[in-house]
């Protein structure tokens, strides 16, 4: 059985294609990976998506999504994505949240932005699709859209500029750091932006859990379009 496995591995290391759906919540899970199709917000509008996973392994994740979405303009449909399991920790107790992307878009003339997206809470046990806080880091902004809220501040991180957004949305406060233009290939360490926002914003640190880590797209209106993201890591230390 052990050689049938390892068989069966090698091919899909080999395949182009390990995974693909188009349901509503379509998902595919390996060691501390997953990608999600996610169309949380299909009903606002009228449209399609698809995501498939190209390769998943210890190392990171390489998938794509295809959409075409209309109605609704002010309303995301979805947020397709690769996440990751980690053990929950107190922000203040991470040492260290590594990750890096590479990514494009094959049509840009639409309304989405490419965004990773971070919640905390202060319930270790709250449920991950939701948060206390949501931190957002927004490494294209496509069209007319905007984050939740309105600009607070200006912020360098890493040596970039990026606008930084507030607001909430019932018990939920979310921050959004925007790159000025989009950010095809992107590495940094996370905590870099929780640091900022406990020492410039009182970002409770010490009493919120990191609960979810995501990255993915989140498209208003537009398409059809793809996202491929040729490589997704990231890692909770
Ligand atoms: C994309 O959606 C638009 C608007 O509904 C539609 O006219 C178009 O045919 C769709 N394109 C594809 C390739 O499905
Ligand atoms: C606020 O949350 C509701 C419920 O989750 C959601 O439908 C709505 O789109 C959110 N609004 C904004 C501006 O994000």
């Amino acid at each position: 059985m052990k050689s049938i496995v390892a068989i069966s591995a090698i091919f899909s290391v080999a395949n182009a294609q390990v995974s693909s759906f188009c349901t509503q919540y379509g998902s595919y899970a390996s060691g501390a990976y997953s990608v999600n199709n996610n169309l949380w917000g299909e009903s606002a509008g009228s449209g399609s998506q698809c995501t498939t996973v190209n390769s998943i392994s210890g190392s990171g994740v390489s998938w794509s999504t295809t959409w075409n979405w209309s109605g609704g303009s002010s309303s995301v449909k979805s947020y397709a994505n690769s996440g990751l399991a980690f053990t929950k920790k107190l922000v203040s107790q991470v040492g260290s949240i590594p990750t890096s992307v590479q990514w494009s878009y094959d049509n840009t003339n639409i309304n989405a932005d490419v965004s990773y997206d971070l919640f905390t809470a202060a319930d270790i046990n709250h449920v991950t699709y939701s948060g206390d806080y949501e931190l957002m880091i927004w490494l294209a902004r496509y069209g007319s859209i905007q984050p939740i809220g309105s600009q607070i501040a200006t912020a360098t991180i890493d040596g970039k500029t990026w606008e930084l957004w507030y607001g909430s949305n019932g018990s939920q406060k979310t921050y959004s750091f925007v790159a000025s233009s989009p950010i095809a290939s992107f590495s940094t360490d996370v905590m870099h932006f929780f640091n900022y926002l406990t020492q410039n914003q009182g970002f409770p640190a010490s009493s919120q859990y990191l609960i979810d880590l995501q990255f993915g797209t989140e498209p208003f209106t537009g398409g059809p379009a793809t996202l491929s993201v040729s490589s997704w890591s990231a890692n909770v230390q």
